[in-house]
């Protein structure tokens, strides 16, 4: 048997779900509304398996202050802030008042707006105001590649040790491996370089979805 990880076709991902993810009407009807809305962009929702993992990992982690960096129009942010443990929070950052105004009906709809704080801004200036001291539990980077190292360097040092960072997209379709051709493909490459020679982080990239690695504060 290979030990590569298994290529998903789309019948073994409708298995996958079917058998591996409990989702409720809640992230249905989100991910239904968002293909309505935004069809274009519906791609940019992270995969409910992956939905699922952050909930169980979140839970699993018993987070108390959890950081989201790239809300869109909510699915991830629910996921988290299904996990976290009694009183914990979740912080989101992102630019778009338009998404994530679908993701605020979302979090109502879902039972966890009171534990949600949502800021309108480019996100390292959210993440550069945030205290200095080691308190994050977990976070989730999936907002512009570009900017992937700079949200890595403010979350960091600011995650307790045994906390978690999740970034999302860093197989990026596999143009990681094209690294000259796409702009994007490069920055993701990059960051990936500069977290692998982060000795500040044990990691892991797993190839759920587009790619999600799970780096655990030391
Ligand atoms: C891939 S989507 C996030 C998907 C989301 N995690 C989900 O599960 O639906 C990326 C988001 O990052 C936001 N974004 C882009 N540039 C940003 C920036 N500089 N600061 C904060 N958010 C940004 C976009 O508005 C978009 O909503």
């Amino acid at each position: 048997m290979s030990k590569e990880s298994v290529g998903i076709d789309p019948k073994l991902h409708e298995y996958l779900v079917a058998h591996g993810v409990s989702r409720d009407d809640v992230l249905r009807d989100l991910e239904a509304e968002t293909a309505r809305l935004l069809p274009d962009l519906v791609e940019m929702q992270i995969a409910p398996e992956q939905g699922a993992f952050m909930t169980l990992l979140a839970r699993l982690l018993g987070v108390r202050s959890a950081v989201e960096v790239g809300t869109f129009t909510g699915y991830s942010s629910v996921c988290v802030a299904r996990g976290l443990a009694e009183g914990g929070r979740l912080l989101c950052c992102d630019v778009s008042e338009e998404f994530t105004a679908v993701a605020r009906r979302y979090w109502e709809r879902a039972g966890v707006a009171d534990r949600i704080e949502l800021r309108i801004a480019p996100a390292v200036r959210t993440l550069r105001a945030l205290p200095a001291e080691p308190t994050i539990d977990l976070s989730f980077i999936d907002a512009d590649k570009e900017s992937y190292i700079d949200y890595w360097e403010e979350l960091v040092p600011r995650t307790r040790p045994g906390g978690v960072i999740l970034v999302d997209n860093v197989l990026f379709h596999g143009e990681v491996l094209n690294r000259g051709e796409s702009e994007l493909g490069k920055a993701v490459h990059a960051f990936n370089e500069h977290a692998r020679a982060d000795d500040r982080v044990e990691l892991v990239m797993l190839p759920i979805a587009d790619g999600l690695t799970l780096a655990r504060k030391r």
